[in-house]
């Protein structure tokens, strides 16, 4: 048996604790003790019922945990009992294209994710955690790092020089700023917060703009690259912030459309895209060769992810009503 939180019915009030029957790992399987969980924006979608209405009941949550390796089943060659290791958010992506079956089999939905004392993975869904992180860090990478990883390096080739404009800083944005930080490119950041965006310059980016005095805050991109626009933007807010995200970009920019924390649709004016060749390029989260690569890369450059709160196990209700609150800056994790 092992101690899970499971989601019972649709809402804060579903979640509770439950035992859950845990075989030995089969052939091909691994099971992990989870040291940690970082929940995503998804998950808390997850949990209200918003993000997949038909999604099947009881579900563990959260698509992110690390932990440590504690048997393997037969035919297991690449894991031992002790390895650190990270689950991989889309079980089946292994490398390569997006195709239509990548996003089939996510961790926290449609499969058990990752709120349990211990689960069982295939060895494929797992990569190595970074050395140079604890298991709460690397409990942000899976699904928060890669996306920023996959909208920044494997899409966008960022290279140093650049200049990348991040909306909000939540997760996504802030590994974002640390990620185009550690390839020499600048960083132009936008919130709702003064104060964060204080923090966020202290974390290395050259510019902040508070979204509320500064409504057209495209035209202040504008004027803080000379007029040139920014390279890239990591676009989470959606619906509210693209059409000054399209202002922001230059000519030939890319904008990677990830999030849409202010709504899913509005108007857009097409014109300035097309007279300007603008690059808008919807993603989803990353494959598991990104999340090797971003690990890798984390050990090189000393990134260390940033946990806004860390809280016990227990805590799982205070840690989903702290997402919901838009107040955290960067990642919040329970962790044992
Ligand atoms: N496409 C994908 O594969 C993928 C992967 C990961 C995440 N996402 C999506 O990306 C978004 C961000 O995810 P996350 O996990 O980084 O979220 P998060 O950690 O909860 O961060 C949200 C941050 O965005 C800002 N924000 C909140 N509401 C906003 C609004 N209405 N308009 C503009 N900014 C707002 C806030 O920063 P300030 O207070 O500084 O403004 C907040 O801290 C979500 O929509 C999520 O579903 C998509």
């Amino acid at each position: 048996m092992t101690q899970v939180v499971q989601l019972e019915k649709f809402g804060l009030d579903g979640l509770r604790p439950a035992q859950r029957s845990l075989a030995d790992p089969g052939p091909g399987q691994v099971r992990v003790r989870v040291g940690a969980v970082s929940l995503n924006y998804r998950d808390l979608m997850m949990v209200l019922g918003l993000y997949n209405p038909r999604q099947a009941l009881p579900l563990i949550p959260c698509s992110d945990g690390a932990g440590t390796v504690v048997a393997v089943g037969a035919g297991v060659t690449a894991w031992r009992p002790g390895d650190r290791v990270m689950g991989v958010f889309a079980q089946d992506w292994l490398d390569g294209e997006v195709d239509s079956r990548c996003g089939r089999r996510t961790l926290g939905g449609p499969l058990d994710g990752m709120l349990a004392e211990e689960v069982i993975l295939p060895d494929t869904g797992l990569v190595r955690s970074p050395d140079s992180l604890t298991d709460a860090q690397a409990a942000c990478l899976p699904c928060a790092g890669v996306t920023a990883w996959h909208a920044l390096v494997a899409q966008g080739g960022i290279q140093s020089g650049d200049t990348v404009l991040v909306i909000g800083t939540g997760g996504v944005s802030l590994f974002a700023l640390q990620i185009a930080r550690a390839h020499g490119a600048q960083v132009i950041v936008v919130s709702r917060s003064e104060e964060k965006l204080a923090r966020a310059k202290a974390l290395g980016a050259f510019a902040g703009i508070h979204s509320g005095t500064t409504p057209a805050w495209g035209k202040a991109v504008q004027a803080l690259t000379g007029g040139r626009g920014v390279d890239q933007v990591v676009e989470v807010g959606g619906a509210g912030t693209l059409a000054q995200s399209i202002e922001a970009v230059r000519p030939g920019g890319r904008i990677a459309i990830i999030g849409v924390l202010s709504g899913v649709s509005s108007q857009i004016d097409l014109r300035r895209v097309l007279m300007r060749s603008v690059r808008l390029q919807g993603l989803f989260v990353g494959s598991r060769r990104m999340l090797e690569d971003l690990g890798r890369a984390v050990d090189a450059t000393a990134l260390v992810p940033v946990i806004d709160q860390m809280l016990p196990w227990d805590a799982v209700r205070p840690a989903f009503e702290h997402l919901a609150s838009g107040n955290q800056f960067g990642k919040v994790v329970l962790a044992r």
